[in-house]
């Protein structure tokens, strides 16, 4: 690799130069690979930018060295419309695994005009799957089961020695049951698995999403608490914050960020994956623009904080309404506002605040309806969160801007 050229990667899903920590949670799914009889799945859940899509394509490199196949991809609004829509994601990802297992052989002659023939195989694809789903009788769960467990025998008995299968969803929070439409392909989902797991069946789920996640799951099905390992990534520590920001640039020749520089880049980012990232890819330009010029670097801060508000925080700040702002900035106000919050500290400390005051009731609306424009999220103890890592240390320089 060029030396100078920039390693950092900024970037939804984009693999990191390196990958710090995150060490309990590989262990953690080293241990789910190793059930005999799996009776329990992965739920990853984090802020935006936390790492989930990153990790989770480790923890398939990690799979597939045990003997697992790995497959799976981002679950969009449609795969979750109802229950044919869910059939027909997980008909297709299996049918990737596999298609290449001839379940029918053809002699037929070859095309011109000549005696030879040649051997149609036809392997197990998505059409071969999709039938035998259509063709089973009884409910939907009964029809997906005897369409997967056809897929995994017949893997099996290709003899390919493999272990098991991964189903991975990432964006799995866009996974929902739709009460009022009477359908409940989340439902399903669970069920399936649950109840293909019972027979022995060595099929695994591994779902990746925003914290909205799990409370989603349990809420779809109790047994879901059993079910799912729930893994939460925080932030970074500061050592694997500082692995994070110097591992990358190691025998790079040409730039050194000093103690300091870590220092500073390690209490801007809060340790936030894609916060180092971005303050990584703006201080190493800088300090290559600086030592070009033969100047000693220094990191940009406050052009690094105005570029990040413009690029991430702005958009989603954009979309509140003036009071809601207004609220916002009180709840940025509380000490522990980056943990969680609840409805009457709020209501106390817009009393000190030069807005109009905030009745209780007011206030759970608001956050409710903060909660759908995905700003923030509910978690399972009726507080709130900000959706985004370092809102309020945002919100609270918006304030001093005005
Ligand atoms: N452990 C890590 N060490 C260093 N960089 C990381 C690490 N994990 C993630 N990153 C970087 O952080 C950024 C965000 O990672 P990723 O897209 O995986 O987050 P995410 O949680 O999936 O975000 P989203 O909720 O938006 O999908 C990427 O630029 C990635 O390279
Ligand atoms: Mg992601």
């Amino acid at each position: 690799m060029n030396k100078s050229a920039n390693p950092f990667r900024p970037g939804a899903g984009h693999t990191p130069p390196y990958l710090a920590g995150r060490e309990a949670e590989k262990r953690i799914f080293e241990r789910l690979l190793r059930q005999e009889v799996v009776t329990e799945n992965l739920v990853l859940s984090g802020l935006r930018g936390s790492g989930k899509t990153v990790l989770l394509d480790s923890l398939k490199h990690l799979a597939m060295e045990q003997g697992w196949l790995w497959t799976g991809t981002d679950i969009n609004e449609s795969a979750s419309i109802d229950e044919a829509n869910l059939a027909t994601r997980l008909c297709a990802d299996l049918a990737i695994k596999t298609s290449s297992i001839v379940v029918s052989e053809k002699q037929t002659l070859a095309p011109g005009f000549t005696s030879e023939s040649r051997t149609l195989r036809q392997g197990l694809g998505f059409e071969a799957l999709k039938s035998v789903f259509a063709e089973t009788p009884g409910l939907p769960l009964d029809k997906l089961k005897a369409a997967v467990e056809f897929g995994w025998n017949a893997l099996e008995s290709s003899g390919s020695g493999i272990r098991g299968i991964i189903f991975a969803y990432d964006e799995a929070q866009n996974l929902s049951d739709h009460a009022e439409k009477d359908r409940f392909p989340l439902t399903l989902l669970l069920d399936a698995f649950q109840s293909m797991q019972r027979k022995g069946l060595p099929l695994m789920l591994a779902l990746a999403g925003l914290p909205t996640l799990y409370p989603k799951l349990v809420d779809s099905r109790t047994y879901a608490e059993r079910m799912f390992r729930s893994v939460f990534l925080e932030s970074l520590s500061e050592p694997e914050t500082r692995d994070a920001i110097l591992k990358p640039i190691e025998g790079n020749d040409q730039i050194t960020l000093g103690n300091e520089t870590a220092g500073a880049i390690v209490r801007m980012s809060g340790g936030y994956p894609y916060f180092i990232q971005f303050i990584c890819r703006e201080v190493y330009d800088a300090f290559t623009i600086r030592l070009d010029k033969g100047r000693k670097g220094r990191v940009p801060v406050r052009e690094i904080e105005e570029k990040l508000d413009s690029d991430f925080f702005s958009g989603r700040w954009s979309r509140a309404t003036d009071r809601q702002r207004e609220l916002l900035s009180v709840i940025a106000s509380l000490e522990h506002c980056e943990n969680e919050f609840g409805v009457s500290e709020i209501v106390e400390k817009s009393k000190e605040a030069s807005v109009r005051p905030f009745s209780a009731s007011n206030v759970s609306q608001m956050l409710t309806a903060l909660a759908a424009q995905g700003l923030l999220y509910r978690n399972r103890f009726g507080k709130h969160t900000f959706a985004v890592p370092l809102f309020g240390a945002f919100i609270r320089r918006q304030a001093e801007r005005v």
